[in-house]
């Protein structure tokens, strides 16, 4: 959809500006839309214990992060890089939830040494690990727990969590190994702007919750309800409201705890808090007439999977083309795959060569999710900030990053000679 109104009012006035200093293309975040989103699923939940922890793989720019920790959000970690960045940017014990899944043991053992909330993806994580959480916790599978989203495949097939029959074996397990603190994870939800359907996958684990301390009778200090939440992306996509989405968990949690505070509610949404809050800012610099009518930019899918990759929906407007005649027009990039369009038949003022052409909504998945194929490398990122300046945050690659990783030398792993020299012995022909 397009751009939130209060971002589009701090951003336009000085986009030409910004991009004829600075080129294109580039992602640009809004500091202040950002933290009002935050604040504002703070305030829902009415002083009632509650934190959101923002997952880190939805925008791991440490500046963002660094934002929304001093607005007191925690971070969801799902890999060691993730927790490094966590770790620099002074965020260890209970400001970091680890909600990873195949997880290997020495990303457990990172977890666990900075203290993380660490959230089991599966029993067998349980039982290979020598040394316990502080608090353990599991997720439960998807399947059987709510209707789920048309986004997260079919829950029957799902890679993520434990079965929610064998949910309470796992918590008995934890504690008969000494386990003293638990809390429960769910998240069934993608990218969901149903609220109805939304509502339900919390609910589901908070009412989950209740019933394992019934059967089980472990007591749980936090129910992580996940991300997931979904942002308009779409014209006539209604945005969620985050009260109401809030009012239905606490009172889930008033229903199922009845006279108890019952558990502190957790989520770790991503696309939410800063999805709706970045645009990619880029330059019209071809057109042509094929089967369709092409308009090419100066980006390409390497900066923005999402179009490409699943076909989703990104907003797309040249904010300084109004009043030309209306066509249908395929927005592509560079890429040497079919699929590298941002838009297709997409209804648009006439572009022409020069225009900038900007892509909502990709304050969230979007830089994060880049590639570097075909040697199209990650553009910058940029952040208006609240006072109203537009600062760099992170510069666009260069030959050197994509060469950064080659050996000037090769280095040997493995050398060939004794290995033919083996190779003549168990034939019982030459040997050294
Ligand atoms: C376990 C977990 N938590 C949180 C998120 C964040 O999702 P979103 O950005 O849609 O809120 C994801 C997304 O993949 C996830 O897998």
């Amino acid at each position: 959809m397009p751009v939130p109104d209060g971002f589009a009012r701090r951003l336009l006035p000085v986009l030409e500006d910004v991009a004829a200093a600075y080129g294109t293309p580039f992602h640009v975040y809004d500091a202040q839309g950002i933290t009002d989103t935050y604040r504002g699923m703070v305030d829902a939940f009415r002083g009632e214990p509650f934190r959101e922890y923002f997952a880190v793989k939805a925008l791991p720019n440490p500046h963002v992060l660094a934002l929304l920790l001093g607005e007191g959000s925690g971070l969801d970690c799902a890999s060691p890089v993730e927790l490094q960045i966590a770790e620099q940017l002074g965020a260890t014990g209970d400001d970091v939830v680890f909600t990873s899944n195949n997880t290997a043991p020495a990303e457990y053992e990172l977890a666990l040494k900075a203290g993380a909330l660490i959230t089991f993806d599966d029993r067998s994580l349980l039982d290979r690990a020598e040394t316990l959480p502080d608090v353990v916790a599991f997720r439960v599978s998807p399947h059987g727990l709510a209707a789920g989203s048309a986004l997260m495949g079919d829950a029957t097939r799902t890679k993520f969590g434990v079965p929610v029959d064998r949910l309470p074996d796992a918590y008995r397990e934890a504690r008969r190994r000494g386990a003293t603190r638990f809390g429960l994870h769910g998240m069934a939800c993608a990218n969901e702007l149903d609220m109805d359907r939304a509502i339900q996958a919390a609910v589901a684990v908070v009412e989950l919750a209740a019933h394992l301390t019934a059967t089980t009778g472990v007591e749980f200090e936090y129910v992580n309800v996940g991300g997931g939440l979904g942002i308009p992306y779409r014209p006539d996509d209604r945005p969620l409201d985050f009260r109401v989405y809030a009012d239905a968990i606490l009172a889930a949690r008033r229903r199922s705890f009845p006279g108890r505070q019952g558990p502190r509610i957790l989520m770790e949404c991503g696309r939410y808090v800063t999805g709706p809050h970045g645009v990619l800012v880029t330059t019209v610099i071809n057109r042509a007439s094929k089967a369709r009518e092409i308009v090419g930019l100066d980006a390409s899918m390497s900066a923005l999977m999402r179009p490409g990759f699943y076909g989703a929906y990104h907003h797309l407007t040249l904010p300084f083309a109004t009043g030309r005649p209306e066509g249908r027009y395929d927005v592509v990039g560079a890429l040497c795959e079919n699929m590298d369009k941002f838009a297709v038949e997409r209804p648009l003022p006439e572009p022409r060569e020069g225009d900038l052409a900007v892509i909502h909504d990709t304050g969230a998945h979007g830089h994060a999710m880049g590639f570097t194929y075909n040697g199209r490398l990650r553009p910058a990122e940029l952040l208006l900030t609240a006072d109203g300046d537009v600062v760099e945050i992170r510069r666009a690659e260069e030959l050197g990053d994509y060469l950064a990783t080659v050996r000037p030398q090769p280095r040997p792993v493995l050398s060939a000679t004794p290995r033919a020299a083996r190779h003549h012995d168990e034939h019982g022909n030459q040997g050294e």
